[in-house]
């Protein structure tokens, strides 16, 4: 095959595969999941029902969310090993890294078994989905020196993950938050963690793995880690009045301002939108204005420069401050970017290997073509 074909750098660009779980776009700002936009769904669903939207296609009726309810409260008991596995190992590294771990020793413990059929996959994955607040919230408790909260029957996911995060429950209006967050972060078109699913889960390699990937490619700070960057970064600027030098320095420097800038919206993110109301009214009770007043000056800043560029907040850049009002530290963010986006990992990842094509693109060689005279190492 010839090697002499346009290069798509980024895959930018580039449609993959098809799917029916969601879409974005990004000229219009519109983010929906299965036709729904996600303004709909933050104001009339809930986290669990938006993941069996995600999973199984349409909204349940009374009968196939109760059952649904069931499979997520059985699931969500960690296994003994995981847990002790966390207690042992937790605590050192990223919290990231601790959960891309955790979602692999869960594998190794329950799952790791070859020819599923596509629905045993996706049981595996909403076994999965059910437990990552519980993971996350394990690994938090372990950064910070305290016990383990098992979760507490008869709590939605939204007020469990807050309940075994903080150890108490949550005020309603903070386990709408949480539920608002996990909403507006489940699915989002072929971005980089989902994209990395697909290609695990296209060897026929199995939901746990396909997760794990996924947590991978999450990690790094073009993707779901620029969350904790552009936080770290409003506070480090301080007040609103440092903002737009601060702004103009880093762009002379061509620094990437954190949650700023996507590759499929050219306009306002609709989540940003959403968070960014979120933040507003969460600081000005907290007292913490100045924060969401830096935050709204660096915005300033950035889309007078950078607007006509297509470059306008992203998820990453008032989620922070939310985040930080229900009790996560900065380095958790991530992670619970994370178990929010297991239900679009696995949903994809269930569509996909009904269908299955591998992944196996090609890349343009540009060394040396040889054939080259094998020299002995004493002679280099
Ligand atoms: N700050 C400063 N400049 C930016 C930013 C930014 N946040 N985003 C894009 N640009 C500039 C680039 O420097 C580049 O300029 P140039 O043409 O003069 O070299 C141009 O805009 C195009 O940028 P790319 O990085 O090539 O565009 P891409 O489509 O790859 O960008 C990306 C997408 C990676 C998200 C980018 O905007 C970025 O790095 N943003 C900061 C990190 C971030 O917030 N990531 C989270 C994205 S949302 C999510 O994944 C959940």
């Amino acid at each position: 095959m010839p090697d002499d074909q346009e290069i798509h750098r980024g895959l930018e660009g580039v449609i993959v595969s098809e799917s029916k779980v969601g879409s974005v776009d990004g000229l219009k700002g519109r983010l929906i999941y299965r036709g729904y936009d996600i303004e709909t769904l933050v104001k009339n669903s809930t986290y669990e029902e938006v993941s069996f939207l995600l999973v199984n296609g349409e909204l349940p009726n009374k009968g196939q969310f109760s059952e649904f309810l069931k499979v997520m409260n059985d699931g969500i008991k960690l296994p003994e090993k995981l847990v002790s596995f966390i207690d042992r190992y937790a605590g050192y590294s990223h919290p990231m890294a601790d959960l891309r771990s955790a979602v692999s020793v869960l594998g190794s413990e329950e799952h790791e078994s070859s020819d599923l059929t596509p629905d045993q996959q996706k049981d595996i994955g909403l076994s999965i989905i059910a437990k990552m607040p519980a993971i996350v919230a394990a690994i938090k408790r372990k950064w910070e020196g305290k016990n383990i909260v098992p979760p507490k029957s008869g709590l939605s996911y939204a007020q469990n993950f807050l309940y075994m995060t903080n150890g108490s429950e949550p005020s309603r209006d903070e386990a709408k938050v949480m539920d608002t967050c996990l909403i507006i972060h489940a699915d989002h078109g072929s971005n980089a963690s989902t994209f990395s699913s697909l290609v695990t889960i296209s060897t026929l390699s199995d939901m746990c793995s396909a997760v794990t990937s996924g947590i991978s490619t999450l990690k790094g700070p073009l993707h779901g880690g620029a969350n904790e960057m552009a936080l770290k970064m409003i506070k480090k600027i301080g007040t609103p009045d440092n903002a737009d030098k601060a702004i103009g320095d880093m762009l002379a420097r061509k620094d990437k301002v954190m949650g700023f800038g996507h590759r499929v919206y050219k306009v306002y993110d609709p989540r940003a939108k959403i968070l960014k109301e979120f933040a507003r009214s969460i600081t000005s009770k907290s007292g913490k204005q100045n924060l969401f007043d830096t935050a709204e000056a660096i915005e300033k800043a950035m889309i007078s420069r950078m607007g006509d560029r297509g470059i306008f907040p992203n998820v990453d850049f008032y989620s922070g401050m939310v985040y930080e009002s229900i009790g996560f530290p900065e380095n958790m963010f991530t992670p619970i970017f994370a178990a929010s986006r297991s239900s679009g990992w696995v949903a994809r990842s269930f569509e996909y290997v009904k269908d299955n094509r591998l992944f196996r693109p090609r890349t343009k060689y540009t060394g040396e073509v040889g054939p080259r005279e094998y020299i002995p190492m004493d002679r280099r």
